[in-house]
C-alpha cells in the first residue's frame, strides 16, 4: 500500500516562508494559511487594508492539503435537511453563498492568471446501497426550492460509470487545492500580504489593538483578528459543543485518460460516498514523461475523530467500492485521511467569535465543504471587517442556534461525555513491548495513560495521553501517525506536538 500522502502533497512542494521574527503589527492578522485565512487576508490586501497571515507550519499545511476539493452548491447534509434547519430563506443563502465562492474562486483565477486546473464539471448524486429513487425525489424538490439549477435522469450522461437514476447538479467545479493555495499566497504578497510559516500563534486577545501572541513571544497587534485554524484554538468551549470532529478517507487510484468523465460523483450513503477525477502527468508523479494521467480520488468512510483504529479495513473497502463502480480503476497511487469539523446544524461556523470581543473572527466547521465554506470565509469576513452589511451574516454566525439541530446536539455531547471513560480503561497493551515499529499505543504507567510512540530505530517516545484541551485521552491514528483527541478533535503528531486545535498545547512530557 502507499503511504499516507494526497495527491495535492505529491504534486507540489510545501510552501514556506521565513518566520515572524519581530513583534509586527497590521490592520488585520489572521492565524492559519489555508484557503480560509488565505483568502480572507488576500480579499483585504486587495482592498487596501495591511494584513499578516501566520501559520504553524506552511500554506495548506493544514486540513487544505488533505481535502478531495470538490466545488459545489449542493449541501454535504442534503437540502432537505438545510430546508428543515434553516428555513427557506436560509437554504436560499446557502444555495446562493456556495454558488458565489465557486464563482469567486474562479473569478481569483482569472484575475492573478493561478494555473490550478479550475474545471467547471457537473456534479451527480447518485442512489447509494439501500436509498429509494423517492430519497433523490425529495432533495430534487428541496434544491430547486433553495435556487440550485438541478434536474433528474435516468442515468447520468457520462462515460466509465453506470450511475442509475440520479440529481444532477450544473456548474459544479474543481480544481487543484494546494496549486491555488500557492498562487494565493503569491498574490497576496503581491497585494502587499505578509505571510509567516512556522509561526504558532498560542493566544489571542480582542480589544483596541486585538494581540495575537506566538510560540516565540512575539506578539501581532492589530485592528481585527482572523482565527481560521480548522478548529478554533482560542475557543474553549462554545463552539466545540456545536461541532464535532470527524475522519474521512480518501484513495487515488490510477485510471486510463479520458476513460472516466471528469464530474463529481457523490451517493447518498451515510457515510456518502465522494468522488472526482484529477488530471496530471506521468512526470508530475514521479515518471519521466509528460503523458496524461487521470487520478480517480475515492472518499468515505468516515468516523468520529479517534474512535476507530481500522484504517487499512476502511481504505481496503474504498478499493473495492471504486473497483465495483468504476471498472476502468487501476492501481492505488495514493491514499490519505483529514479531518472534517461537522456543525450540528450542517453550515459553517463565520463570522464575530462568540463571547469574545467584537474584533476577534473565527471561521470553522467546514462540514466537509471546506473550499466552498472557506472561501465564503474569505468573502463574509471581509465585509464584516471593513463593516460593511453581507446577506449570510446571519446565516454563518457562530453563536447561532437552530432548534431543529438540538438532537443533534444532545448526541454529539453525550459522545463526548462517554469518552471521559477512558480514564478508568485499561491502556490499548499491556507492555510497551507489544508496540510496533512506527506505531502508537496508549498504556498504563503508574496510574497514568500515556501515549507511547515507537519510531522506526525502535527508539520509545512518551507524552501524557490527556488531552491538554478538556482532558479527553488521545488515541492512535494509524492512518496519519497521530494522537487524536475523541472530544473536539484536536491532533498531535507522534511525539506529541499540536498540529490541530482547538488544544493550544502539546501533550506534557512525561519525566
Ligand atoms: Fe477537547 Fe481534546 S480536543 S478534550
Amino acid at each position: 500500500m502507499p503511504r499516507s500522502h494526497s495527491l495535492w502533497q505529491q504534486t507540489t512542494t510545501a510552501l514556506t516562508t521565513s518566520p515572524l521574527r519581530n513583534h509586527a503589527r497590521a490592520d488585520v492578522c489572521v492565524v492559519g494559511a489555508g484557503i480560509a485565512g488565505l483568502t480572507t487576508g488576500y480579499q483585504l490586501a486587495r482592498e487596501g487594508r495591511s494584513v499578516i497571515v501566520i501559520d504553524a507550519v506552511a500554506v495548506g499545511g493544514g486540513q487544505t492539503a488533505l481535502t478531495t476539493a470538490h466545488l459545489s452548491n449542493e449541501i454535504d447534509d442534503r437540502y432537505e435537511e438545510i430546508l428543515r434547519l434553516h428555513g427557506p430563506d436560509g437554504a436560499r443563502l446557502a444555495c446562493s453563498s456556495h454558488r458565489a465562492a465557486i464563482d469567486r474562486i474562479e473569478t481569483i483565477c482569472r484575475l492573478e492568471h493561478l494555473s490550478c486546473s479550475f474545471e467547471q464539471v457537473d456534479g451527480y448524486l447518485v442512489l447509494g446501497r439501500g436509498a429509494k429513487e423517492r430519497d433523490l425525489d425529495r432533495e430534487l424538490e428541496a434544491a430547486r426550492a433553495a435556487g440550485v439549477e438541478v434536474d433528474k435522469l435516468p442515468t447520468a450522461p457520462v462515460q466509465g460509470f453506470s450511475s442509475g437514476p440520479c440529481l444532477r447538479f450544473r456548474n459544479q467545479a474543481q480544481f487543484h487545492p494546494m496549486k491555488y493555495l500557492e498562487g494565493l499566497a503569491t498574490a497576496l504578497q503581491r497585494h502587499g500580504g505578509q505571510i509567516y510559516t512556522g509561526t504558532r500563534a498560542v493566544s489571542v486577545e480582542g480589544g483596541q489593538p486585538a494581540v495575537v501572541r506566538t510560540a516565540d513571544d512575539l506578539i501581532v497587534q492589530a485592528g481585527a483578528a482572523v482565527i481560521a485554524t480548522n478548529s478554533p484554538f482560542n475557543d474553549i468551549v462554545a463552539i466545540h459543543t456545536k461541532q464535532a470532529p470527524y475522519h474521512t478517507y480518501a484513495i487515488g487510484l490510477r485510471v486510463p485518460a479520458g476513460a472516466i468523465s471528469h464530474a463529481l460523483y457523490w451517493d447518498t450513503e451515510d457515510p456518502y460516498h465522494y468522488v472526482r477525477l484529477q488530471r496530471t502527468t506521468a512526470r508530475e508523479l514521479g515518471g519521466d514523461t509528460d503523458e496524461r494521467v487521470d487520478i480517480l480520488i475515492v472518499g468515505g468512510e468516515d468516523h468520529k475523530t479517534g474512535q476507530a483504529q481500522d484504517a487499512d479495513e476502511r481504505f481496503e473497502r474504498l478499493t473495492q467500492w471504486a473497483r465495483e463502480r468504476f471498472p476502468a480503476a487501476r492501481d492505488v497511487e495514493f491514499r490519505w485521511s483529514g479531518q472534517v469539523m461537522e456543525t450540528v446544524d450542517g453550515l459553517g461556523y463565520i463570522g464575530r467569535n462568540p463571547l469574545d470581543a467584537g474584533n476577534v473572527y473565527v471561521a470553522t466547521g467546514d462540514s466537509g465543504m471546506g473550499m466552498t465554506h472557506g472561501t465564503i470565509a474569505g468573502i463574509l469576513l471581509t465585509d464584516l471587517i471593513q463593516g460593511r452589511a453581507n446577506p449570510w451574516t446571519d446565516l454563518y454566525d457562530p453563536s447561532r442556534v437552530r432548534t431543529g439541530a438540538a438532537m443533534e446536539w444532545v448526541k454529539e455531547n453525550l459522545n463526548v461525555a462517554l469518552q471521559y471513560a477512558s480514564w478508568l480503561t485499561p491502556g490499548e497493551v499491556s507492555s510497551i513491548d507489544q508496540i510496533a515499529s512506527n506505531t502508537g499505543a496508549v498504556i498504563v504507567e503508574n496510574g497514568r495513560k500515556i501515549a507511547v510512540f515507537r519510531d522506526e530505530r525502535g527508539g520509545i517516545h512518551k507524552r501524557s495521553a490527556v488531552c491538554p484541551h478538556l482532558g479527553c485521552i488521545v488515541a492512535w491514528n494509524p492512518a496519519a501517525s497521530t494522537w487524536d483527541c475523541p472530544c473536539h478533535g484536536s491532533r498531535f503528531d507522534r511525539f506529541g506536538a499540536v498540529v490541530n486545535g482547538p488544544s493550544p498545547k502539546d501533550l506534557e512530557k512525561v519525566t
